[in-house]
């Protein structure tokens, strides 16, 4: 079975794709530590972030690959684990350019496929339901207010002991670029699919997040 979760940047996403996927005992598939891998290993690399070739190279060098560590899901460039590196702003704010790639979205769709096939997964990114698994058995398309979405990253940089200089205003400018960017690529760009349901998670708190998607995979059922 398939679950796709889609919408754009701090809108919950990861965190109720790992509570849904944890409660159905799926794998979650975090779609965007795969480009923000991608992005990392560019840079670690001095490779210009637009580079596609130079950077689908530094890719098969090193190898992006999931692994369980304590029961945790952690994402490694090579041997290195790099889950935390991949989430500072730096890597955030080059992502969308690294992700608009058209050999990198087609090696990491490729990949997504794979795993989507080999198990049962709730899968979240921007061009799941669109794009990676169109027969999806459920789409969900999460959206939230630009304001409360920059202080759910705000909260969640403290949670992650990330140190940021950037203030709430900042945030939200960065997270509406960033969805700019990403609505206006050419491949796949953030869109809700047309069978998707969308939640606006605005005024909800988690657990109605997660009931509201446990009530759709029961109806499709
Ligand atoms: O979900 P997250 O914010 O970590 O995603 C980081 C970036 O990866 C997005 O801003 C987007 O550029 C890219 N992405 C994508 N397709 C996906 C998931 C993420 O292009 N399925």
């Amino acid at each position: 079975m398939q679950i796709a979760i889609d919408g754009p940047a701090s809108a919950g996403k990861s965190t109720v794709a790992k509570i849904i996927a944890h409660k159905l005992n799926f794998t979650y598939i975090d779609t965007g530590a795969m480009y923000r891998a991608s992005t990392w290993i560019a840079r670690e690399n001095n490779i210009n972030y637009g580079d596609e070739k130079g950077i689908l190279a530094a890719i098969d060098h090193e190898q992006i690959e999931f692994k369980f560590k304590n029961g945790q899901q952690k994402i490694y460039a090579g041997n290195k684990d790099i889950t935390q590196e991949i989430r500072t702003p730096d890597i955030s704010a080059n992502v969308s350019q690294v992700s608009a790639l058209a050999g990198i979205r087609e090696k990491m769709v490729s990949l997504q496929r794979h795993m989507a096939g080999e198990m049962n997964v709730v899968m979240d990114g921007r061009d799941i339901g669109t794009t990676v698994l169109p027969h999806a058995a459920v789409k969900i398309f999460l959206v939230a207010s630009v304001h409360s979405r920059a202080e759910r990253r705000m909260k969640d940089f403290k949670e992650r002991g990330i140190k940021t200089s950037q203030s709430l205003a900042e945030i939200e400018h960065d997270i509406a670029e960033r969805d700019y960017k990403d609505s206006h690529r050419q491949l796949s760009p953030l869109k809700k699919a047309e069978d998707a349901t969308e939640i606006d998670t605005t005024s909800m708190t988690i657990d109605q997040v997660v009931e509201t998607i446990l009530s759709e995979i029961k109806k499709s059922q």
